[in-house]
């Protein structure tokens, strides 16, 4: 089998996990040429003679194949442009590149299919992104959902778990590397709601951005309501959500949750994420693993590089058949707010209220703009418990 030779932009986590890969002999198809990155006079494991610092110079370097795995979404997307202009293959490692540019980037696999990989982006070392574009291809999926960002499941964990509040937890999240020195995409719940956006694009067909769901992070989940939960044997947890109803209208947002013990993902803990399919006939799948990591995420792109080299690609069927399922903003779910001045008017239905504390049924397009308006409010879905638990 011929080597090929990838030109890789980015040496930071992904991209030292992937070179180090290479080197340990997981992969005997490539050879990493001149790698791309940023910063100059920076300590790193190779000399600085084996790095470029113009993406530009990559691709003038005569490759076979590209993988991106930078920081900064503007670059990765010029890179991804560039490369494609000059018709080489690329694997991507960028969710939020990925999630933003999503209708492009799915147009040039329909296109091309064995130019483009981007199985990195979503709960990295889970091999999801292609099982659901692959097996899933002709088969209804009537809910896909689960934990997919590690540092908000490990802060999560520690509240249940320990005497932490909520900024301890999260301090020793960063110590430990889970989370970045700038946590707000990961607690704010933007990470997960773009892999949410690229695996609805696999299950459902559709291109929905972040910003056009309901998107609420896990910074005003409090020790009390941690506590309730588990005197009432739940945990709350950061949690993606899409379902389909009979009339092919999606249910989607990412917000905290309530989890019964019998639930699949209440067992996903720490850094862990996990994916929940439920498929038409195949029934209730739960793909678990480590979400992030050098090696972990490494792997996933050093898959897709072996796959598009074996002249692999995206099926992407249900999104090329234009499937007629249509995102609903109107359907309500049922959600606990807690917080000053809850506002009366957002409630299609209102089961329990006192001083602070409201549970009901609103429209998921008033939870997106109370979220905007009012993020200082704690809201929990209660959407996976039997209705008449009563938490407030
Ligand atoms: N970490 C994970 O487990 C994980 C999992 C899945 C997906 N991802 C995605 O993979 C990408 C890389 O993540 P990471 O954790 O490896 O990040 P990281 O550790 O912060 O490293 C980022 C790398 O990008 C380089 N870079 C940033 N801007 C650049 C630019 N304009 N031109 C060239 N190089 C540039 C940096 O260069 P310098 O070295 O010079 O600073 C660094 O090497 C991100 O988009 C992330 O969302 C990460």
């Amino acid at each position: 089998m011929s080597t090929q030779k990838i030109g890789l932009l980015g040496f930071g986590c992904v991209g030292e996990g992937v070179y180090n890969i290479c080197q340990n002999g997981r992969s005997n198809s490539f050879t990493i040429g001149p790698i791309g990155v940023k910063r100059k006079n920076v300590k790193r494991i190779l000399p600085e003679s084996r790095f470029e610092f113009q993406a530009e110079n990559l691709i003038e370097n005569d490759n076979d194949l590209y993988i991106e795995a930078i920081s900064e979404t503007d670059a990765a997307y010029d890179f991804f442009r560039k490369v494609r202009e000059q018709d080489k293959p690329i694997v991507l490692a960028s969710k939020k590149m990925v999630a933003d540019h999503l209708k492009e980037i799915a147009d040039t696999a329909v296109t091309n299919p064995q130019s483009i990989a981007w199985e990195a982006t979503c709960c990295g070392a889970i091999p999801v992104v292609r099982t659901i574009d692959q097996y899933f291809d002709q088969e209804k999926i009537k809910y896909l959902g689960g934990v997919f960002n590690g540092s908000s499941n490990y802060i999560l964990t520690r509240l249940h778990e320990t005497e932490l509040d909520f900024d301890q937890a999260l301090l020793q999240a960063q110590e430990l590397g889970f989370a970045e020195a700038d946590p707000s995409l990961d607690v704010d719940g933007w990470d997960a709601a773009n892999k949410l956006s690229i695996l609805i694009l696999h299950a459902f067909g559709q291109i929905i951005h972040p910003r056009d769901i309901w998107v609420k992070g896990i910074r005003q989940v409090s020790k009390k309501q941690v506590s309730q939960a588990q005197r009432n044997k739940l945990k709350i947890k950061l949690l993606a959500h899409a379902q389909l109803n009979e009339d092919n209208e999606l249910q989607a947002f990412l917000a905290p949750s309530y989890v019964p013990e019998e639930h699949p993902l209440y067992s996903v803990e720490n850094e862990d994420n996990a994916v929940s399919l439920d498929g038409e006939y195949s029934g209730l799948h739960l793909f678990k693993g480590k979400g992030a990591g050098s090696y972990t995420t490494g792997s996933a792109v050093i898959a897709d590089a072996e796959w598009l080299k074996n002249g692999g690609g995206y099926k992407l069927s249900k999104y090329k058949a234009q499937s007629n399922v249509r995102l609903s903003q109107e359907s309500t779910i049922r959600v606990a707010i807690s917080g000053h001045h809850i506002p009366k008017d957002i409630w299609t239905k209102l089961e329990h209220a006192e001083e602070g504390h409201a549970s009901g049924s609103i429209a998921l397009k008033s939870l997106k703009a109370l979220s905007e308006n009012r993020p200082e409010l704690s809201i929990i879905s209660l959407e996976l418990l039997a209705s008449d638990i009563k938490l407030i």
